[in-house]
């Protein structure tokens, strides 16, 4: 039998993994009340945490992502930030951030995607981003693609002192979006207008077409083809115009 205090640990840890409906919520944001996920129907969305507001690695996060959000818009994907602090510290801080600090050139930088206050840890705790033994009082840095369907595709952590990369997540973004508009895997380090991965043959009779063909594919091995997409292509389908 499982103690109280147990059962408190596991519920505090517990988070929702690739291919679970995204829990829904409803939230006080710098951008008012929202109703996740239901306010974002039909887009993706990516739900962040960060330790603490007024912290250097943080305030260098929200400076680059904000600098960023146009460029996930036209990726039809909306950005939502979370920390366990209150909404005036929230307020207080984006303003610091609009008025005060300059980071890697970007400066006068305005938040404008919703931050989540979160003082109950109730979204935190639901979503899995306070890590005991990480901290018990802050959420680590928790990245959740959520795609349009309100479905948990990739969930990215790091730890406190470690800020993100901004350009992994936009291309594990397109990346994504990409497998699902043309029916394709991705390799290592892939961005638009790298060579795709076509699904590895599923018989025989498969296996030994492809080595032999000289179609379009291009293939190492029976079960390691690739073949050409234009980048033009994929961007045109996945980027709003
Ligand atoms: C930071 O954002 O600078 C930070 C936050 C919590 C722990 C360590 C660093």
């Amino acid at each position: 039998m499982e103690t109280i205090q147990e059962q408190e640990q596991e519920q505090s840890t517990a988070m929702p993994r690739i291919g679970d409906e995204a829990p829904k919520f409803k939230a006080v944001t710098t951008q008012g009340d929202i109703n996740f996920l239901d306010d974002y129907a039909g887009k993706w969305v990516i739900l962040f945490s960060h330790p603490a507001d007024f912290t250097p690695v943080c305030t260098s996060e929200f400076i680059t992502f904000a600098h960023l959000e146009n460029k996930f818009e036209k990726a039809n994907c909306k950005l939502v930030g979370l920390s366990i602090d209150g909404l005036y510290s929230h307020i207080a801080w984006l303003r610091t951030i609009k008025e005060k600090i300059e980071f890697n050139g970007m400066k006068n930088v305005e938040v404008k995607f919703p931050l989540i206050e979160d003082i109950t840890m109730e979204v935190a705790k639901k979503y899995g981003m306070v890590q005991p033994n990480e901290s018990k009082t802050q959420a680590v840095r928790a990245v959740f693609f959520i795609d349009p369907n309100g479905i948990v595709r990739a969930i990215i952590y790091y730890p406190l002192s470690l800020g993100r990369n901004f350009d992994e997540i936009y291309r594990a973004l397109l990346a994504m979006q990409t497998a699902d508009a043309f029916d394709v895997a991705t390799p290592a380090d892939w961005n638009p207008g790298d060579d795709v991965i076509v699904s590895p043959a599923g018989s025989c009779g498969v296996a030994e077409e492809r080595m032999t063909s000289t179609d379009e594919l291009d293939c190492k091995d029976w079960f390691f083809c690739t073949k050409k997409l234009d980048k033009d292509e994929v961007l045109s389908t996945i980027l709003k115009k």
